[in-house]
């Protein structure tokens, strides 16, 4: 990681996490990285429960320093959308962040690139920062096509008032989620260098050079470290390995 840039471990809980679970799970999280006083923390943390769990999640955290995160949202800021969830909701609650575009969304949801970028817009407007996702399939990848899909997912998906504070890239390659298959380190660093390149290009030095890009797929123990090592990954995603507290404690540790 660059410096001026500060280290994010994110858990994203996805539909995960009942109230005594959920409870208890962000409790040994904020207990584990309770950010310790005086202390400089390398790193910013933050945890992204299903929304039935926010409020109790905002409790069990408060005072430790974890940040609270949703995992999607509506566009819009209040009206007739049965069974969504606005941004503003989002803000009341204590969010700080919200993922949008997740290669689950893109799938369970048929979400596509402008949903997501439209979504971008509604959290930054709402006074969050959104964390944006992108990734390129296994048969994207076999075919050679990975760098340029990820181009066209950053370039579509990207708020158009994208900053270093209000927003952050998330590169899940799609065949490394959830399946114990992770990008080694060069392949993440070369996706997460092209997609540096184009922030920069697009947003100009500052704040391309000032966004997060974060990896996420498979992140673990075992391979945090070497992965959190390279010039342009700066935190991760992290799914099943944030569902335990000394698990997320210890990708959190690979931030040197
Ligand atoms: P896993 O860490 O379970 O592969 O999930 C990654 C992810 O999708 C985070 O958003």
């Amino acid at each position: 990681m660059a410096k001026g840039r500060r280290f994010l471990i994110a858990g994203n809980w996805k539909m995960n996490g009942l109230k005594k679970d959920g409870c208890a799970l962000a409790k040994s999280v904020a207990k584990s990285l309770k950010k310790a006083k005086g202390k400089k923390q390398p790193f910013d943390r933050l945890v992204c429960p299903p929304y039935t769990l926010l409020s109790r999640v905002a409790d069990a955290i408060k005072g430790s320093g974890v940040k609270l995160g949703a995992q999607d949202c509506h566009v819009a800021e209040k009206g007739a959308h049965t069974g969504d969830i606005s941004p503003h909701m989002l803000k009341d609650v204590g969010c700080k962040f919200v993922i949008v575009g997740h290669s689950e969304r893109r799938t369970d949801h048929r979400e596509v690139d402008a949903k997501a970028k439209a979504k971008a817009e509604a959290v930054i407007e709402a006074g969050m920062i959104a964390i944006v996702c992108i990734g390129e399939t296994l048969a994207q990848r076999e075919a050679g096509r990975f760098i340029s899909v990820n181009q066209r997912q950053l370039k579509g998906s990207l708020p158009a008032a994208a900053t270093a504070k209000n927003t952050v890239v998330a590169y899940e390659p799609v065949w490394a989620i959830g399946t114990g298959l992770t990008a080694s380190p060069e392949q993440a660093q070369e996706v997460h260098a092209v997609i540096r390149a184009e922030l920069v290009k697009s947003l100009g030095e500052e704040e391309g050079n000032g966004i997060r890009i974060l990896y996420g797929g498979s992140m673990n123990p075992k391979n945090a470290k070497e992965l959190l090592a390279q010039p342009d990954i700066d935190g991760g995603l992290i799914g099943g390995a944030a569902l335990n507290a000394d698990d997320f404690r210890a990708v959190a540790a690979g931030c040197k």
